[in-house]
């Protein structure tokens, strides 16, 4: 049985201040349901503040990126181990760094080989844009994605829960306009958990989760909980909102 998880990517969002507000305001919604794995992901600067009053809150933690390097002369880049000191989780590839930031498979992988060496369970992002959404080609881009992003890991049964992959096309990412649920449903079918299996066996690749991501709301997170290879959501806007958060993931806990 995989276990559902919630996760609330922040994107650039909330200072501090903001994130405090926000986290208080969460909580005791979030710890009030059961049988979901809740996770908040919010800018780096948030990270020591909201790792603060998530303590003993049984909320994970996570970061929005890394770099795969143990230390150097990266400026501005945040290493595995700095990470891991403060985070559970971190999202990888996502597809506003492979678009904004120049992501490829090539880095993801690296990324998240790093990640999973510090201990860290990644949330890898996969998804089509919408040029190849309409030219029919989103079978062949995710199942590269998975390919080579996920490619030379060593992933056993007992650590499937900790790899994550979240599905979000691209054209459903912030414009309303969400993937159906069958739809989200049967790219989880049909290409990832086969790209799994090929990379791990049938036993990891039905243990690893994987979340829809793009546009869910409160109003449409249960029909994509329904689905049968959809084990929980990334959300971005609804994330912002506390009462739209906590209902999202009390969809979840069914
Ligand atoms: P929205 O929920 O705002 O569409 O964003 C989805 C997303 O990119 C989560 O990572």
């Amino acid at each position: 049985m995989r276990q559902p998880l919630v996760a609330g990517n922040w994107k650039m969002y909330k200072t501090v201040a903001e994130a405090r507000q926000l986290v208080s305001e969460l909580v005791p919604g979030l710890q009030a349901i059961g049988g979901v794995e809740k996770v908040l992901c919010p800018p780096f600067t948030d990270l020591m503040a909201v790792a603060a009053l998530l303590e003993g809150s049984g909320i994970g933690l996570g970061a929005q990126n890394l770099h795969w390097e143990a230390q150097g002369a990266f400026t501005g880049e945040i290493s595995p181990a700095m990470v891991a000191e403060v985070c559970k989780y971190v999202i990888i590839g996502h597809s506003e760094r492979r678009q904004y930031f120049a992501e490829t498979d090539t880095t993801v992988n690296r990324k998240v080989k790093a990640a999973l060496a510090q201990g860290l369970t990644p949330i890898v992002c996969v998804g089509e844009t919408l040029a190849e959404y309409e030219a029919g080609r989103t079978a062949e881009v995710v199942s590269r994605q998975i390919k080579l992003g996920l490619a030379d890991l060593e992933i056993s049964e007992a650590s499937a829960g900790s790899l994550v992959v979240a599905y979000e096309p691209v054209w459903a990412i912030g414009t309303g306009k969400a993937a159906t649920s069958a739809g989200a449903n049967a790219v989880m079918t049909d290409v990832i958990r086969p790209g799994l299996t090929e990379l791990f066996g049938a036993a990891v690749a039905q243990s690893v989760r994987i979340l829809y991501g793009g546009s869910v709301k409160p109003d449409n997170a249960k029909e994509y909980f329904n689905q049968s290879d959809i084990d929980g959501a990334l959300v971005g806007g609804a994330s912002l909102k506390a009462g739209d958060f906590i209902a999202i993931t009390k969809a979840a806990a069914h």
